[in-house]
């Protein structure tokens, strides 16, 4: 298999756990420090800098962030600014929806109103956070959210919903793709009916609960009913978008035929962002519990594979060059990733030893390391 790395030098200060040696450092005495392939720990940064170094070589793949590819220059901190003006703008943008989707469903909540031009700004800059594509989701990841979540949640389903929408070429319209994304920052919005007690209760629901909760796609459905303009595709998207294929979801039971396709995409996106978040009643888990959790439930006939596949394929391969830590502590560079047919998850050690985790039954990656 072709790998393509560069060995670029890189200013101790962008040094980061996960990173892989491209040369041996020495100490000053000419006794070797670090191996050349060494994947660097905290403490091991901590040693290169106690020696005074002020830049390593570093071997890193095309799709490993952080640090500039160019070779043999340092990582001057313009060109850093570089880097990180693009992200900058992300945030800047990504943090001014959060206040926007605050603004609209405090008006939900004490007036009972929506504000078309509000959500008309935001379908624009969901628009703008989804043009990264697939890669717009490792930004996502990077987001903190607490007793926001309902905000950031909202403003994560109509990025991915873009995103899953675009890559399965069903909604080719401008008017569709704007309409999927107000579906997606609207999936949730029967959930300001829901006492914050009960929403963001830290253990187990309680039957009573559960059937609250679950009401949620049922209360917005007749809140939309006050709202002519709210188009027929998005009402649908938001009933339906815990139903599931095969009819196991909720409220109505109702299986692929009868599913809107907004609510195919919408119910992926859910699930993709509720996994990889961070909420006040859990942890997050890794995109690639995420992914397991979508393909298994594609092959069960939940998730329409039309929607799914796509978004799995491009997640995938985004993923493919990240460092991962397996659940046995173990760090290494994940060189190859194949989903279709036997799978294959091929994970290279500092030692140069490639793995196949999926192999190894005992052995998961338990999350990404950069
Ligand atoms: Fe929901
Ligand atoms: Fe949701």
């Amino acid at each position: 298999m072709a790998e393509r790395y560069n060995i670029i030098r890189c200013s101790i200060h962008q040094l980061r756990p996960g990173f892989e040696l491209g040369e041996s450092v020495f100490s000053p005495d000419g006794s070797g420090l670090l191996h050349a392939g060494t994947i660097l720990t905290e403490k091991q940064i901590e040693r290169i800098i106690n020696y005074g170094f002020d830049s390593v070589r570093i071997r890193q793949t095309v799709l490993t962030p952080e640090v500039e590819l160019v070779a043999e220059e340092y990582c001057e901190p313009d060109m850093a600014a570089g880097a990180s003006e693009q992200e900058s703008e992300f945030f800047g943008i990504y943090s001014r929806s959060l206040q926007d989707m605050k603004k609209c469903f405090t008006l939900v909540r004490l007036e009972r109103q929506l504000d078309y031009n509000l959500l008309d700004t935001l379908i624009d800059s969901v628009i703008y956070l989804s043009s990264r594509g697939i890669a717009a989701t490792a930004l996502l990841h990077t987001t903190t959210r607490s007793e926001d979540y309902l905000f950031h949640h909202s403003v994560n389903v109509g990025i991915l919903a873009n995103i899953i929408g675009g890559l399965s070429g069903a909604f080719s319209s401008t008017q569709q793709q704007r309409n999927l994304i107000l579906a997606g920052i609207l999936h949730d919005i029967g959930k300001l009916e829901i006492p914050s007690k009960v929403l963001y209760k830290s253990g187990a629901l309680t039957e009573d609960e559960l059937t609250t909760v679950r009401q949620h796609p049922a209360i917005a459905f007749k809140f939309f009913s006050h709202y002519k303009e709210i188009p027929e595709s998005v009402r649908f998207g938001v009933l339906q978008h815990h139903e599931r294929d095969d009819g196991s979801g909720y409220p109505l039971h109702t299986n692929a035929a009868k599913n809107h396709p907004f609510a195919k995409v919408l119910g992926i996106a859910d699930v993709y962002d509720a996994m990889t978040s961070k909420k006040v009643y859990g942890q997050e888990v890794s995109p690639f519990a995420a992914i397991d959790t979508i393909q298994a439930d594609t092959f069960a006939g939940k998730f329409s594979p039309d929607y799914s596949t796509p978004f799995l394929h491009e997640l995938c391969q985004t993923l493919i060059g990240r460092y991962v830590m397996l659940n046995d502590g173990r760090t290494g560079q994940l060189v190859f990733w194949n989903r279709c047919g036997k799978e294959n998850c091929l994970v290279r050690f500092s030692d140069g030893k490639i793995l196949d985790v999926s192999q190894q039954p005992s052995l998961k990656i338990a999350k990404l390391v950069c």
